[in-house]
């Protein structure tokens, strides 16, 4: 990869992407002014121009390239409109190539860069397959998204009238932990060559609130987030030190996201709460649960260039969820 030429596409994007979100004078149209002048006409204040572009330059990911895993999932597909939003070319990554493909196109319709791409966060060779389908596609990969995952299979929960020992349990823990920790490791794995040979790269995986709190009945799932975690601050400090910071790997921690189909979890049709509902939103100082666009600002945060010395961390998106437990 040509450094000078990533940091001219880098430019060319915040200058394409700048002049979507600012209008633009026309010719021979009024003064660009400071702010508080006198401003005639359509023009545009200097502040705002300049406070747009250090937003751009702050956070604009033009010229990047981003892998999402469970890419058109309730919060992968926010995350990846997100990232197209701020400039990047997204990876909509899943099993399901139609529903990849839809994401895809409705990102490409909004005018931002997206492709559908196929792969079982737990097949290697799938991962290896789609890794070269996006570099063909794309030239490069700087931002992966582990953001697969889920509690799997039903029986991966215990009922509270299950004996705790149960051999159903014993297999769907397995399951659940494969998925969620295994399909974080097997794509860093799969992407991170071309994501560190590119200059520099970050990795987010998405974590959950379950990794700290104990959660009634989801113990192979909170084990495996729990898992997440470590992983991320075991893979920065690996990736600092061997690629001299230039790649970051940084985890988000999840609180309670509703919408779709976890929805009726926790809301009855008419909006009011159900008994889960009621009792988690007990938790939640916020006094509402997380929505999936919640966590596209720290996101961005953490991809962005100029958040280049933030690695390792793990940011927690609940609305202060359990932080207090008693009265
Ligand atoms: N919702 C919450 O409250 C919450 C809270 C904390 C953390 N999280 C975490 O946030 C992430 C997304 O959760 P979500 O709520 O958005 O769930 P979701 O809507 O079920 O999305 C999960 C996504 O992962 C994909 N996926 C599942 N298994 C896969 C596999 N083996 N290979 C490739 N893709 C796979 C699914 O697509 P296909 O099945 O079509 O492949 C889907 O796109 C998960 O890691 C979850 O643990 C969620």
């Amino acid at each position: 990869m040509d450094p000078d030429a990533d940091e001219a596409g880098r430019q060319r994007g915040v200058r394409s992407h700048l002049s979507r979100h600012v209008p633009q004078r026309g010719r021979g149209e009024g003064q660009v002014t400071a702010q508080g002048s006198h401003n005639a006409g359509n023009e545009i204040p200097l502040f705002w121009r300049v406070s747009a572009l250090f937003l751009e330059e702050t956070f604009g990911l033009g010229g990047k390239v981003a892998v999402v895993t469970g890419g058109y999932g309730l919060i992968g597909s926010a995350l990846s409109r997100g990232l197209a939003a701020a400039g990047a070319a997204v990876a909509v990554l899943g099993r399901h190539k139609e529903a990849s493909d839809a994401l895809a196109a409705d990102i490409v319709a909004s005018g931002g860069k997206s492709v559908g791409t196929v792969a079982d966060v737990l097949d290697s060779k799938a991962l290896d397959a789609a890794c070269d389908a996006v570099v063909k596609r794309f030239g490069r990969i700087d931002i992966l998204v582990n953001c697969a995952g889920g509690g799997a299979t039903p029986a991966a929960r215990l009922r509270p009238d299950q004996p705790l020992f149960n051999a159903e349990l014993r297999e769907a823990t397995r399951t659940v932990i494969d998925l969620n920790l295994m399909g974080t490791v097997l794509p860093t794995f799969a992407f991170g060559d071309v994501l560190a040979g590119g200059g520099g790269g970050v990795i987010v995986n998405i974590a959950s609130a379950a990794a700290r709190y104990v959660s009634p009945g989801v113990m192979g799932y909170s084990a495996a987030k729990a898992g997440v975690e470590q992983f991320t601050r075991w893979m920065a400090v690996e990736t600092a030190r061997r690629y001299e910071g230039r790649v970051r790997v940084n985890a988000i921690e999840p609180g309670y996201i509703v919408g779709g189909k976890n929805r009726p979890r926790y809301q009855n049709d008419d909006g009011s709460l159900t008994p889960l509902g009621e009792a988690v939103i007990a938790h939640i100082p916020a006094g509402r649960f997380g929505t999936p666009e919640d966590l596209v600002p720290p996101l961005l945060m953490l991809c962005s260039p100029r958040g280049g010395y933030v690695t390792g961390g793990v940011v927690p998106v609940n609305g202060g969820f359990a932080l207090a437990p008693g009265v």
